[in-house]
C-alpha cells in the first residue's frame, strides 16, 4: 500500500509492506507548496503515485481534522483547505490526520505495541498533533495541541517550530514540554506517553527535563510513522491497532 505524509514543510511517501509495518523503496520528499492550497498539494500527491507508478488506492494525511475524507480545520496549512473533501480531491484515497496515523503506526509497530489502557501518541513539529488510544483503538481527531496553556494554544508555547523560531535551549523547551505534558497527564491520566515528530530522535536532549508521573518515551518510528500509518489505514487494518 501506498502512504503519503503530508506535514507543514514536507510531503513524504513510500509503499509501505503493512504487515511488517517497513517501507518496501526509499521514501520521496517533496518540499511542501507555498501556498499549500489544495490544487498545489493534490499536484504533488499526483507526482508521488506516478514516481512510484501507483494506480491503486493510497493513504493519506493530513494535519488537520478530517471526517469522512473532508478536511475541518486547517491550523498549519492554507485555509481553503477546511470543507474540502481531500478523500475525493486526492483520487481513491483513504485520508486521515497525521498524528493519528503516526500513532497507529507507533501501536502496531512501535513503542505503544501490546499497551493496553490509555496511551497517547503526542507528536511535536510545526504544530503538536495527538493520537488517544483506548485499549489499541483509536479515539479520532482529539486535537490536544489546541488545549489552553497560559491563555495559549499550547502548540504555539511548546511545539518544535516553537523551540526553532525562538532558538531556545533544550532545557527550557523540556520545561514548556513538561508543563504540556502535565496537563495532558491531568486530563487522561494515560499509562504511556509516546512522544513523535521529527524531535523524537532528539530525545536524550530534552526528555531529561521533562519530570511527570507518566512514563513517556520516544517513537520508534521516527519520521517514518506517518506514512506507515497511513498505508495501514488505507489497508483497512488501522481500526484496531494490536
Ligand atoms: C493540527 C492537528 C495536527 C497537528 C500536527 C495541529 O495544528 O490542528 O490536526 O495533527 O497540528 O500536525
Amino acid at each position: 500500500m501506498l502512504g503519503i505524509d503530508i506535514g507543514g514543510s514536507g510531503i513524504k511517501g513510500a509503499p509501505v509492506d503493512t504487515k511488517a509495518g517497513e517501507l518496501v523503496e526509499d521514501r520521496l520528499r517533496i518540499p511542501t507548496p507555498e501556498p499549500s492550497s489544495p490544487p498545489a498539494v493534490a499536484k504533488v500527491v499526483k507526482s508521488i503515485r506516478a514516481h512510484f507508478g501507483w494506480t491503486g488506492p493510497v493513504g493519506v494525511t493530513f494535519p488537520g481534522v478530517v471526517v469522512d475524507g473532508v478536511v475541518r480545520t486547517a491550523a498549519n496549512v492554507d485555509p481553503s483547505w477546511v470543507g474540502v473533501d481531500a478523500a475525493r480531491l486526492f483520487g481513491e484515497a483513504t485520508v486521515l490526520n497525521d498524528a493519528d496515523a503516526a500513532g497507529l503506526a507507533e501501536m502496531s509497530f512501535g513503542c505503544g505495541r501490546g499497551h493496553e489502557g490509555t496511551v497517547l501518541v503526542l507528536t511535536f513539529g510545526t504544530g503538536i498533533g495527538s493520537a488517544l488510544f483506548i485499549d489499541g483503538v483509536l479515539v479520532p481527531n482529539t486535537e490536544l495541541g489546541h488545549l489552553e496553556l497560559h491563555g495559549k494554544d499550547a502548540e504555539h508555547r511548546a511545539s518544535s517550530r516553537v523551540r526553532e523560531d525562538h532558538e531556545m535551549s533544550w532545557d527550557k523547551w523540556g520545561e514548556r514540554v513538561e508543563e504540556y505534558l502535565k496537563h495532558v497527564e491531568m486530563l487522561f491520566s494515560p499509562a504511556l506517553i509516546v512522544i513523535g515528530g521529527g524531535v523524537s530522535k532528539k530525545a536524550d536532549k530534552f526528555l531529561p527535563h521533562v519530570h511527570i508521573d507518566t512514563p513517556v518515551v520516544p517513537a520508534a518510528l521516527l519520521n517514518q510513522a506517518g506514512i506507515i500509518g497511513a498505508a495501514q489505514a488505507a489497508a483497512g487494518l488501522a481500526r484496531r491497532a494490536h
